[in-house]
């Protein structure tokens, strides 16, 4: 069944009186329970692509599908839709300093109006079966680059949301934490059948998805 899909995408910048065509015609449907990796050079335009399909960015052209939900260009449904149904990860991971690891992944879920205590006990549990039940009252600059990563994934989860992109999420990770991410957004895609949308550097990590697809010029390639 079909998750998430982007028809005939195509986007451009103006940077300096020149104009950027990054996305030319990208079509990419991923059905539910998916691990989809999207890979491809630096500056070929992953990131634009994931933007518009996360309802951050709007297309020039094309049309964003989500279920059987058409989203118009002025997405007027875009902040329910990011809120409840999807999940973000960063290659940096934004964490708020000053909250520590319970209190961020919390975060997310008080914005959509649970009241803390209950959000507080589910940032627990997830924390827990994400291998931190030793770190929630840690705060991100006490935590390793992969606790980190951990910790922002478990708050993109927190809403169990049907859907997750994320922006390489292993980008600044040592091979061993970047393992650890990737072994978690695995257990989740089958435990859960949560689908993942991953933008990857890492062609030996994008090789564990059912489909890998290469961006370049503006077009996107399946691989395998
Ligand atoms: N807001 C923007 N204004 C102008 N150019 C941009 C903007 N965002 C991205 N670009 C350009 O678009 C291209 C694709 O960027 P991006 O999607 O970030 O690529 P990737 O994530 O694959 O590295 C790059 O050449 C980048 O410089
Ligand atoms: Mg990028």
């Amino acid at each position: 069944m079909l998750c998430i899909a982007g028809y005939n995408l195509c986007k451009s910048y103006n940077d300096s009186n020149q104009n950027i065509q990054v996305l030319r015609d990208s079509t990419l449907e991923v059905n539910e329970g998916d691990l989809v990796c999207i890979t491809g050079q630096s500056g070929c335009g992953k990131s634009t692509l994931l933007h518009i399909l996360g309802l951050l960015d709007a297309p020039d052209s094309g049309r964003v599908v989500f279920g059987d939900r058409e989203i118009s260009s002025s997405f007027p449904e875009a902040p329910s839709i990011r809120n409840k149904e999807l999940g973000f990860v960063f290659q940096f991971h934004y964490l708020v300093e000053d909250l520590t690891a319970k209190e961020n992944v919390a975060l997310p879920m008080i914005i959509s109006g649970i009241s803390s205590a209950k959000a507080q006990r589910e940032a627990s549990t997830l924390l827990g079966s994400l291998g931190l039940g030793s770190r929630l009252h840690s705060y991100p600059n006490q935590l390793s680059g992969g606790e980190q990563q951990r910790v922002s994934l478990a708050r993109a989860l927190i809403n169990r949301p049907r859907i997750v992109l994320a922006d390489e999420p292993t980008g600044n990770l040592d091979p061993e934490h970047s393992a650890e991410v990737w072994q978690m957004m695995q257990k989740l895609n089958k435990d859960r059948n949560q689908t993942f949308v991953i933008v990857t550097h890492d062609i030996e990590s994008a090789k564990l998805a059912n489909l890998t697809y290469n961006l370049a010029q503006g077009k996107l390639n399946l691989l395998s």
